[in-house]
């Protein structure tokens, strides 16, 4: 595990952007895992300028996101899908039939599970990218998802209703379920970078970090990636011992 410890936010995502930058540099048909929420934006921010000034291109590029939320269509403002495409897809030159996010609304959940394990299967990420939640979730696998868990759908802990409702009107608006890719589905990345800011998440990275490899904090089964780069600013860190 290589642990980097940043200042703040604003450094968390600049070095996080060199890392894709030299990613796709390395090659340009890369296929990208992408998460959503508060972390990535500033690494999205500045992956757009990196297009925009010509430093890189997405047009070979192939992305999969972690999860969606059941019940959202692509056009809600909640949805990931339209996440993605506000903040990344529309404004880089990826062609929108290489991007893939979970639909919340197909007619059959289970079918829709199973072809996203397909599918990522037959194309495992190069780089995926990561955040935290501050129970250990990653994706939306909560504490005491199976390790050897794939695609499917998941109730959402209260905790990260709680979250997530910062995002929607009323916390009665947050769904409470959601389609996630498994653990074992992240696992297969070649290559996993975490990006961690603000003290909220302090414990749970104590957790993955320093704590037993245990379903009770999903994160833990990191330390046995055998590439796993975490970027932490200096709140994230605070609690970890001996660095
Ligand atoms: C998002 C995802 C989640 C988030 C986590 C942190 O696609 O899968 O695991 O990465 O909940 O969310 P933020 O970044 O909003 O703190």
């Amino acid at each position: 595990m290589n642990i980097i410890v940043v200042s703040d936010y604003e450094e968390m995502s600049e070095k996080a952007s060199l890392f894709f930058c030299q990613a796709i540099k390395e090659n340009p048909k890369l296929v990208l895992g992408l998460a959503t929420g508060s972390t990535p934006l500033g690494l999205y921010q500045r992956l757009v300028k990196m297009v925009q000034n010509g430093q890189i291109s997405f047009r070979d590029v192939t992305s999969f996101n972690l999860d969606e939320y059941v019940g959202l269509p692509a056009d809600h403002p909640q949805s990931y899908r339209y996440f993605m495409n506000q903040n990344l897809f529309s404004q880089v030159d990826i062609k929108l039939e290489n991007t893939f996010v979970p639909s919340g609304v197909a007619p059959d959940l289970e079918k829709e599970c199973e072809a996203y394990t397909e599918k990522l299967a037959k194309n495992p990420q190069d780089l995926q990218l990561l955040g935290l939640g501050s129970d250990g979730h990653i994706g939306f696998n909560e504490p005491g998802t199976s390790f050897s868990s794939h695609t499917h759908v998941v109730r959402l802990a209260e905790c990260t209703i709680r979250d997530n409702s910062r995002l929607f009107d009323r916390i009665e608006d947050v769904p409470k379920e959601a389609i996630t890719i498994g653990i074992q589905d992240v696992m297969q990345a070649k290559n996993i970078i975490m990006l961690v800011n603000g003290s909220n998440k302090a414990e749970a990275v104590k957790r993955m970090i320093q704590g037993p490899v245990d379903e009770s904090c999903p994160a833990s089964i990191l330390q046995k990636h055998p590439s796993f780069t975490v970027i932490l600013d200096k709140e994230a860190a605070k609690l970890l011992s001996g660095l």
